[in-house]
């Protein structure tokens, strides 16, 4: 179910690298504490604000290398750390892009940094977008601790097996299932997926079930906010 695929990495322009750096001066980092944070939330954007905005960039750079202009990409789950992508696709890919979170306070905080930027965050299930994509990006949603607890707690090694509920963990899983479904049957072919290394077996089980080829790049790419690795999965419908 593999198909290799090569890649040639083309440095991001300086009016990506400006608008980014304005974006991230814009954001409101009191209330984005407030969303991202039970406590302490200043302080953690005070740290991780020049970490995030430089491992987007090395993203947005890796990303830039895969995908065609003028495509549509629809980013599920997308918070700041999803900010220099964003900007990268539409300013220097002419892409379109659809972005969705459950968090209608991160989405309005965002959209307030980014009124130049010809996208808007919607808060709202990403399920609910139109048409196809030719790109999907789903970083640290599957295993989202305030969405997911049960899985998240397997996902990442922490599941205690005297108190895990697996009854709560079956329903997750429906609800994970019918997401991944949800987003992915909107991915044409070929198709990319961007996703954390968590959340490879979701995909590579949609991809198997539905008899769709499927390559998952070797390389992983650090992230600054959630902290886990990035990898690219190439998609690709009906041949070898
Ligand atoms: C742990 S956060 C990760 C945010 C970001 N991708 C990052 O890596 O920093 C998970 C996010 O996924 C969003 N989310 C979960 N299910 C979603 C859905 N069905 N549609 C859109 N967003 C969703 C939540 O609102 C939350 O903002």
């Amino acid at each position: 179910m593999s198909k290799k695929t090569t890649t040639r990495q083309k440095a991001l322009r300086p009016t990506t690298r400006r608008i980014t750096a304005q974006v991230f001066h814009a954001l409101d980092y009191a209330t984005l504490g407030s969303i991202y944070c039970d406590y302490g939330g200043l302080a953690f954007w005070q740290d991780r604000k020049g970490p995030c905005q430089q491992t987007g960039l090395n993203l947005a750079t890796v990303l830039k290398a895969r995908l065609p202009r003028a495509g549509r990409s629809l980013y599920v789950g997308a918070g700041v750390a999803e900010l220099p992508p964003l900007i990268m696709e539409t300013t220097e890919l002419d892409r379109a892009v659809a972005a969705y979170t459950l968090r209608t306070l991160e989405a309005e905080t965002l959209n307030a940094a980014c009124q130049e930027i010809p996208f808007r965050i919607q808060a709202g299930n990403a399920r609910r977008a139109r048409g196809t994509f030719d790109h999907v990006w789903m970083v640290s949603v599957l295993n989202d601790p305030d969405c997911y607890p049960e899985t998240s707690a397997l996902s990442y090694g922490r599941a205690n097996p005297v108190t895990f509920n697996a009854l709560a963990f079956s329903r997750e899983r429906a609800k994970i299932l019918r997401l991944t479904d949800g987003c992915l049957q909107k991915l044409a072919s070929p198709g990319l997926v961007t996703t954390s290394v968590e959340e490879i077996p979701w995909v590579t089980d949609w991809c198997r079930k539905r008899r769709v080829f499927f390559h998952v790049e070797k390389h992983d790419h650090a992230t600054a906010l959630v902290g886990d690795p990035i990898c690219f999965i190439h998609v690709r419908r009906g041949e070898q």
